[in-house]
């Protein structure tokens, strides 16, 4: 796993953004996004905003998914993540509608939905990004603790610690959903990068778990470990509880020395 640690909240979600653009950039022709919602990738989208609007980055051709959404909340509800999505990131860029891919929590059979949903994933050739945050729990998505590490996109239940944490985007905890579709661990492992953010003090023990803990169902974000190609982008708060945050610093120095001589070297031939 690539751990970089940043000063604040602001320059992780810079630093995420590069991330994504440059892969963007990369596949100009075929980029499949994956994307996430919650409070920790909001800073990510403000940047994308930013480039699109100042720096022309272009949103036309890109296919997104996103990992969930809750059953029984229509679209056009406030804590839809439906909603979320459009308020927070595509109404302000140039994307394609027909290219934006979000779960229907209100489909009328909810498994054949999932099954689709991952048909519509494995048809536009998989997921070259997906962006992650981190659940209280150790969740991805909302692959809750015992989740199956090779779980599809279906329906969950969610722990009383998710409904919690949720709580305080609703009014009551009563008008939380109980329930959410998911992509599953398996689905999300299929990523060709996963891209996860974490922030505050609040997760730092939570992500000390996932990155240096033992891989367990327990934290399903612990699965990560296994993946081919996962960045952690996180704040000094975040990494407060890693064991090799050190490390993780000297790494990340020496890579950026490496790509200076490797630069210095190309251009005096
Ligand atoms: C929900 C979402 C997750 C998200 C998590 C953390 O459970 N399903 O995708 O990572 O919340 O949210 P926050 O970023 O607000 O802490």
């Amino acid at each position: 796993m690539e751990i970089y640690i940043k000063k604040n909240y602001e320059e992780m979600s810079r630093k995420a953004a590069e991330i994504v653009a440059e892969e963007m950039r990369k596949r100009k022709n075929h980029f499949v996004l994956g994307l996430a919602t919650g409070s920790t990738p909001i800073g990510l989208y403000k940047e994308l905003i930013r480039m699109h609007q100042e720096e022309g980055l272009d949103f036309s051709r890109v296919i997104t998914f996103n990992l969930d959404e809750y059953c029984g909340l229509s679209p056009d509800h406030e804590q839809s993540y439906h909603y979320f999505m459009f308020e927070n990131f595509f109404k302000h860029i140039n994307i394609d509608k027909k290219n934006i891919h979000i779960p229907d929590g209100m489909a009328r059979d909810l498994d054949a939905h999932c099954r689709e949903y991952e048909k519509m994933i494995a048809d536009n050739r998989g997921i070259d990004l997906q962006v992650l945050g981190i659940g209280g729990d150790g969740h991805i998505a909302f692959n809750e603790p015992g989740s199956s590490l090779s779980s599809r996109t279906r329906v969950k239940t969610l722990t009383q610690q998710t409904v919690e944490d949720n709580s305080r985007f609703f009014k009551t905890i009563e008008e939380v959903p109980k329930y959410a579709i998911t992509m599953g661990i398996g689905t999300i492992m299929e990523a060709k990068i996963c891209l996860l953010l974490v922030n505050g003090a609040k997760k730092a023990e939570v992500f000390a778990k996932a990155v240096e803990g033992p891989m367990t169902t327990e934290v399903t974000a612990s699965m990560l470990q296994t993946h081919p190609r996962t960045i952690a982008v996180v704040d000094e708060e975040a990494a407060a509880k890693l064991k090799r945050k050190d490390y993780y610093k000297h790494v990340e120095k020496m890579a950026g020395l490496l790509k200076k001589r490797v630069n210095e070297k190309g251009k005096n031939g």
